[in-house]
């Protein structure tokens, strides 16, 4: 018999957001802008326990063929705002914003997430991406943005800048005593300075020291720099493996590299990101997975998704008809801007020979093919078999945990938390009651402790 403890699994929740997961022509669908949505949501997460809320983000609005991408859903508010309003009407659901290290500077995100976990009591959670692009750039002061290649040490200095900042108060320096007109016990708080090749800052930090002394640091990128990255500095990552096989290799892969940097196996934890059907049965659940899918990909949504592939106008073609004959342009994609997922077809003649080869062995449609290259949902059953499957893949350490994905803004996350929660809960796998106070104690992570040879600049 196994002697391995049963693990405690990690849930959180991820806004629907902006790509075509999000089914937004559903009638359920409601606004991803109005705040009642945002409420809805988070206290819906908070209701059923779960670690935290996520906000994905993206800088600039996607395009397509020169025209605005408008067959996923549109726009997004700025993170801090939305964060900050659910601070004050949450209690004890942690609030996870993804936050650009390329575009933004140090100080002012530290100084934001700083505020934010005190607002919260506790609750910030920063997820540091990398997206580097011209197109997103163009939207920022500096009118540029990052060679590929510098992404991840702008990020390195990015995050370590922000942690300098945030440890410069200890937490111990504000006495405010009236009788002696002293408000600081040392007058170098918040004192810092930092030279580096991309910061060369330096000044006073105007945040005291924050509840959790730092906010839960998150990583998202899935290359070899993004692994080393999240392995060097990161509390958490939010992934893409969600299955036993890939989720088991990339959990070794990465928590492997983790004494190198002095660290143990507890101090990351591996959540993927997880889609999700439910249904009264196995058999009902797949039949509503179909018609997501269906709902996912529409005739015009796999023309354009080709389109990613073939860097070309395929407008004319039917989607219901065969793949094109013509081959893909070759070279920098210009038709879709502003997407990350483009980049991931590194040799797109090679994947048009397999996609060509696919749907001749299977006879698949553009449609059909698209549905059958692109992820399916992570989770189809009914909550019996899914709170049964998300168990086994955490104790199977395919993952710690997972951060659900649903289709539907803002109620789809209702029926997974009155379903599958009580049944993890009853297994003893997830809590039935917050325990801790902050992000931190839901994740079993401790506060970091400033280096107290730490020396604050004069
Ligand atoms: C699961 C996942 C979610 C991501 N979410 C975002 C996001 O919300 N916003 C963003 O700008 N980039 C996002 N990214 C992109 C990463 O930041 C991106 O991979 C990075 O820009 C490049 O790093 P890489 O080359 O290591 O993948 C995400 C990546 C992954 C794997």
């Amino acid at each position: 018999m196994s002697t391995a403890p049963i693990k405690q699994i990690h849930l959180a929740a991820h806004f629907p957001g902006v790509n075509n997961t999000t089914v937004w022509s559903d009638p359920a669908a409601g606004s991803h802008i109005d705040f009642d949505s945002f409420v809805h949501f988070a206290r819906t997460a908070e209701r059923a326990k779960l670690d935290f809320l996520f906000l994905a983000e993206g800088l600039r609005l996607r395009e397509q063929g020169g025209k605005i991408y408008d067959l996923d859903v549109v726009g997004r508010p700025d993170t801090f705002t939305v964060l900050a309003a659910l601070a004050a009407v949450t209690d004890r659901i942690g609030l996870t914003g993804t936050i650009n290290s390329t575009f933004n500077e140090p100080y002012e995100v530290a100084r934001q997430f700083a505020s934010l976990d005190h607002l919260s009591e506790g609750r910030a959670a920063w997820n540091v991406v990398t997206s580097w692009d011209a197109f997103t750039g163009e939207n920022f002061r500096r009118g540029g943005f990052l060679p590929r290649g510098d992404r991840y040490s702008r990020a390195r200095e990015f995050l370590a800048t922000a942690n300098e900042l945030f440890d410069s108060w200890d937490g111990s320096e504000i006495v405010a005593d009236a009788g002696s007109g002293a408000f600081l016990r040392d007058a170098r708080a918040g004192a810092f300075a930092h030279r580096g090749q991309h910061f060369d800052i330096e000044g006073r930090f105007n945040v005291p020291r924050s509840p959790q002394g730092r906010p839960v640091i998150f990583q998202a990128g899935d290359s070899e720099e993004g692994r080393e990255f999240a392995a060097a500095g990161a509390d958490a990552i939010f992934g893409r493996y969600g299955t036993l096989d890939e989720g088991r290799a990339f959990y070794t892969d990465v928590k492997g590299r983790l004494a190198k940097y002095g660290r143990t196996h507890d101090q990351l934890k591996i959540l993927p990101a997880a889609t999700f059907v439910l249904g009264d049965t196995d058999a009902e659940a797949h039949e509503s997975a179909h018609e997501v899918r269906r709902l996912q990909v529409s005739g015009q949504t796999a023309i354009k998704y080709l389109e990613h592939v073939w860097n070309r106008d395929l407008s004319a073609y039917d989607p219901d008809g065969p793949l094109p004959a013509i081959d893909p342009e070759v070279g920098e994609n210009t038709i879709a801007l502003g997407r990350a997922s483009v980049r991931q077809f590194r040799d797109p003649l090679e994947t048009a020979r397999q996609w060509r080869e696919l749907a001749r062995a299977k006879n698949l449609s553009i449609r059909e093919l698209v549905i059958a290259t692109t992820a399916d949902q992570t989770f189809v059953g009914s909550a019996a078999t899914i709170a049964e499957s998300i168990n086994e893949l955490v104790q199977a350490d395919a993952a710690d945990g997972f951060i659900l994905v649903p289709h539907i803004t803002p109620g789809g996350l209702d029926v997974f938390a009155d379903t599958v929660i009580p049944l993890l809960q009853e297994k003893g796998v997830f809590r039935t009651e917050y325990e801790g106070a902050t992000l931190r104690d839901h994740l079993g992570l401790s506060v970091p402790v400033p280096d107290p040879a730490r020396q604050p600049a004069p």
